[in-house]
């Protein structure tokens, strides 16, 4: 469940390209805050100039920084009185307190009064070349009746509604509409099973659904309505279910359902942020639909596949709705990589101007071909490191940077107010570079989660407990002889091998290099000499004809030389696909569990993009042995 807050944004970031925090702060006529109460209080602030400064400003002040960039981007009814009250040893985190302010008004209002007819959204439906675009004006209208219809229905401050819908305007303007009346959106990802969907509602104890009669996606119908209908036999709680039409199929109707209207809207031209995250993800929370919006610009929402109705998809999408900046997941870059670069070089990509990578480490050969064909060798690649918890990205390059160096593959420099540190096993913090550690946050910053609902103790031993004083990531990260930060992967996937600790990313890193190889996961098993045996599953680019025993071979070798003898897998076994959830991460539990031989083990496979996957890897790892 998202609880509205402030967020950071992209947008933010290239904002960050201008000398000092003043003029950054000093926001265009356009989006500016229409508060004369908020004008500027950046004293002691004003005389930084320089980024880096900046940056070494926001960590040792803090206060100051975020109070200034509260003040000056955000529009506050009330103003806060206290910037912070934090306390990362209890997992308390307080942020702005006294302050009261609306994200949707932040989002719409008050780039409606300046621009009503600047595109907000570009929905690119997922049949091909059927895009549609909403203003900034017509999303509040729509934001505003649904939030009246939402009350008008019962709905009030401190509920939680829930949304399972794909990823189109409606479901923007039903998350901005909550957000409007003071209720909470728990976001259910729209390809989630009945089971799954109630226990989501369940544990936000809904008495609101919103939903759509049918969903499309990659060409495929889906019963979005029946799955709520199913879900809600089991959820006490829900009363009411808003149904609208996404494609013209009737659906049956029962008491407890109430028919949405559609609208029409105008065609605008604008600035076009495509993130392609669904937005039952945070990506799709904080760069679909807050963060863009917030900022006044255009965001598109994709409800299709990359590879429907064919792998070109994505850069179709790019030339005909001249996204300036795409941001998606290593996954589907693989994905498409393996598919050829014809795909990319068919469209016209000239409006790209940057390219963005987050929810897993970006192997090198995935990173350069993003770079070099996507981007034409002329786009940055922002590899973005950050998770649920932090709201928005903690760890990325700077391209707008004077002296923006970019290495394949590395995260980079922390973000604004953000102040990274490695632990060591014992858990002392790591002062020197060229080193590797759990990754731990010093200090707190707005954006952060401050607690699991219905459970503040859960938050406090996951978060807190294991380096107590610091938020505690679960990731593993090195820190090069620069500064500069690579991500290694959740410290669960680091291995152990005849003593040596070794992150499976590594390995795998490796293992893509080789051309043959369109992806690949690297988990540890036990091993009754070394402790734990290196076993590899390995995809193959598509029309690729090896034998299986050469191409093994191969791998082996390369992973010897470029890390260690100790290294080489001892298994590697062939597939046509990894099992994956469906916002695209490697489901490694899952592969560690077959490689035991712990089929009953395999737990909770709701977030399973497809079932069948499981089943071939489990066949195909019973022939290998
Ligand atoms: C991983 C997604 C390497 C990491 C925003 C993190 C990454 C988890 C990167 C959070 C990256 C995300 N490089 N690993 N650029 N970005 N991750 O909550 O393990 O879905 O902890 O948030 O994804 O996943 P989540």
């Amino acid at each position: 469940m998202w609880l509205p807050c402030g967020c950071t944004s992209k947008y933010v970031a290239s904002s960050f390209a201008r000398r000092t925090l003043a003029s950054y702060l000093h926001v265009s006529g356009r989006s500016r805050c229409n508060v004369a109460a908020f004008m500027p209080e950046a004293a002691g602030l004003e005389g930084v100039s320089g980024r880096a400064a900046l940056r070494e400003l926001s960590v040792s002040n803090s206060e100051s920084f975020w109070a200034a960039v509260a003040r000056h981007r955000l529009c506050w009814s009330t103003p806060f009185h206290t910037v912070q009250d934090c306390d990362l040893s209890r997992g308390k985190i307080k942020w702005f307190e006294g302050g009261k302010l609306n994200v949707s008004v932040n989002c719409l209002d008050r780039h409606v009064h300046t621009c009503p007819e600047r595109v907000a959204l570009i929905w690119e439906r997922d049949e091909r070349g059927s895009e549609m675009k909403y203003t900034y004006g017509e999303l509040l209208e729509m934001t505003c009746r649904l939030g009246n219809l939402l009350r008008r229905h019962g709905v009030k401050r401190g509920d939680c509604v829930t949304i399972y819908m794909p990823t189109c305007p409606l479901a923007v303007a039903s998350m901005l509409a909550c957000a409007r009346i003071g209720a909470a959106h728990n976001v259910v990802f729209a390809g989630f099973s009945a089971d799954a969907l109630a226990e989501r509602i369940r544990d936000a104890q809904s008495s609101t659904v919103i939903t759509v009669n049918q969903g499309v996606r990659g060409g495929k119908v889906t019963e979005l309505k029946k799955t709520v209908d199913t879900a809600v036999q089991s959820c006490p709680t829900v009363k009411q279910v808003f149904v609208a039409m996404r494609t013209d199929n009737p659906v049956t109707m029962t008491a407890r359902d109430i028919a949405m209207e559609e609208y029409v809207f105008s065609y605008h031209d604008g600035d076009v942020f495509g993130c392609v995250a669904d937005i039952g993800w945070i990506t799709g929370h904080s760069y679909v639909v807050y963060g863009p919006l917030a900022n006044g610009a255009t965001t598109v929402l994709f409800e299709s596949t990359p590879i429907y109705p064919d792998p070109g998809r994505y850069w179709d999408m790019v030339e005909r709705l001249k996204i300036n900046q795409f941001y998606g997941a290593p996954t589907a870059i693989r994905l498409l990589l393996k598919y050829g670069d014809q795909w990319v070089n068919k469209y016209d990509r000239s409006t790209l101007k940057t390219l963005g990578s987050v929810g897993e480490p970006i192997n090198t050969e995935a990173w350069e071909w993003y770079h070099r064909v996507v981007g034409d060798g002329r786009c940055p690649v922002v590899d973005t490191w950050w998770q649920t918890e932090t709201g928005g990205i903690c760890i990325a390059p700077r391209p707008s940077d004077p002296d923006a160096e970019i290495v394949p593959g590395m995260a980079m420099r922390p973000f604004f107010g953000i102040n990274p540190v490695l632990m060591d096993t014992e858990g002392e913090v790591l002062t020197s570079n060229n080193t590797s550690g759990a990754l731990c946050m010093a200090q707190p910053w707005p954006g952060m989660a401050r607690t699991i609902h219905n459970d503040h103790q859960r938050f406090i031993d996951t978060y807190f407990q294991p380096y107590p004083g610091y938020f505690f990531t679960g990731d593993g990260a090195y820190r090069s002889e620069e500064g500069y930060y690579q991500i290694t992967g959740r410290l669960d996937d680091v291995i152990n091998v005849s003593g040596h600790r070794i992150g499976t990313a590594e390995i795998e890193d490796v293992v893509n290099q080789c051309p043959a190889v369109a992806e690949s996961a690297v988990v540890g098993y036990t091993h009754s000499i070394k402790g734990q045996g290196v076993y590899a599953f390995v995809v193959l680019k598509k029309g690729i004809d090896v034998q299986e025993a050469d191409l093994s071979r191969q791998l082996n070798g390369m992973v010897s030389e470029k890390i260690a003898k100790y290294a080489s897998p001892d298994f590697i076994q062939f597939a046509k696909r990894l099992p994956k959830t469906r916002s695209g991460k490697i489901m490694r539990r899952v592969l560690r569990k077959v490689v035991e031989s712990d089929l009953e083990g395999l737990g909770d496979l709701s977030t399973l993009d497809d079932p069948a996957a499981v089943q071939e890897i489990i066949q195909g790892h019973e022939k290998l042995l």
